[in-house]
């Protein structure tokens, strides 16, 4: 995995970039789908034309690092990525000591980006978010998103049961209606063994996705 940043470094972002000449900045929020093995992908390709951080769940980096056995080259490849920084709960609470002094890493986070794409988004984290609950640093950074400016794109992943679940079409409906997009995944044969829809939406539908809603960004 990439190196965790020190969060001094987001502040400097932030007083650095040009917002007119810099490059589109993307958050990349994995929760803890099966389909986070293909973060790793998904991150690679978003950052050959965007800067890039990654914010995990705990259950999200635990699926994340199962890239290791089903797709070696693009673990090992973003391994070697050190301009992509990753994120998880402990980054927030490890380095708030002093208040008034020391920044808050999910607000820090939200200044910088001008998207967020939560990829793949679980059930757990899409009730969380249509709930407006905020637990953890993917939820927290989602909770204080500002939706006049920038955009928050969710692309569900889960099981078919789950997606067919009245719950999942309520919880979309209310994150439309705050101002999200929804990628919706593909029907085809699941991690699980049952086919039907609920896995993650194609890897370059996504990055496609992403950047086309993304480019008019007045950030
Ligand atoms: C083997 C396994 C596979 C899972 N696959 C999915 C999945 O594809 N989609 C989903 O929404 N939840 C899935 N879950 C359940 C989530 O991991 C669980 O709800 C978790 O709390 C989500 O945490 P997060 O939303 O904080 O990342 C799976 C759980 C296990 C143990």
């Amino acid at each position: 995995m990439s190196s965790l940043t020190s969060s001094s470094s987001i502040l400097d972002d932030n007083v650095n970039s040009n917002k007119q000449k810099r490059r589109l900045n993307i958050l990349l929020g994995v929760s803890g789908s099966v389909a986070a093995v293909k973060g790793p992908e998904l991150a690679i390709k978003l950052s050959k034309v965007a800067n890039v951080k990654v914010i995990m769940t705990q259950r999200g980096k635990y699926f994340w690092n199962l890239t290791e056995t089903y797709n070696k080259e693009m673990f090992d490849q973003f391994n070697t990525m050190e301009n992509i920084q990753v994120y998880e709960d402990k980054d927030e609470w490890d380095v708030y000591k002093v208040v008034g002094k020391d920044e808050v890493v999910h607000i820090e986070l939200r200044r910088w980006a001008d998207v967020m794409v939560i990829a793949p988004a679980s059930a757990n984290t899409i009730a969380k978010l249509a709930q407006g609950l905020c637990d953890n640093l993917l939820t927290c950074v989602a909770r204080a998103w500002d939706f006049k400016q920038d955009k928050l794109i969710i692309c569900p992943a889960m099981n078919t049961m789950m997606w067919d679940h009245p719950f999942t079409l309520k919880h979309l409906n209310l994150l439309k209606e705050i101002g999200c997009s929804i990628v919706e995944p593909q029907e085809k044969k699941l991690a699980c063994g049952d086919i039907g829809k609920g896995a993650l939406e194609k890897v370059d539908i996504i990055v496609n996705f992403v950047l086309s809603s993304s480019t008019s960004s007045s950030k």
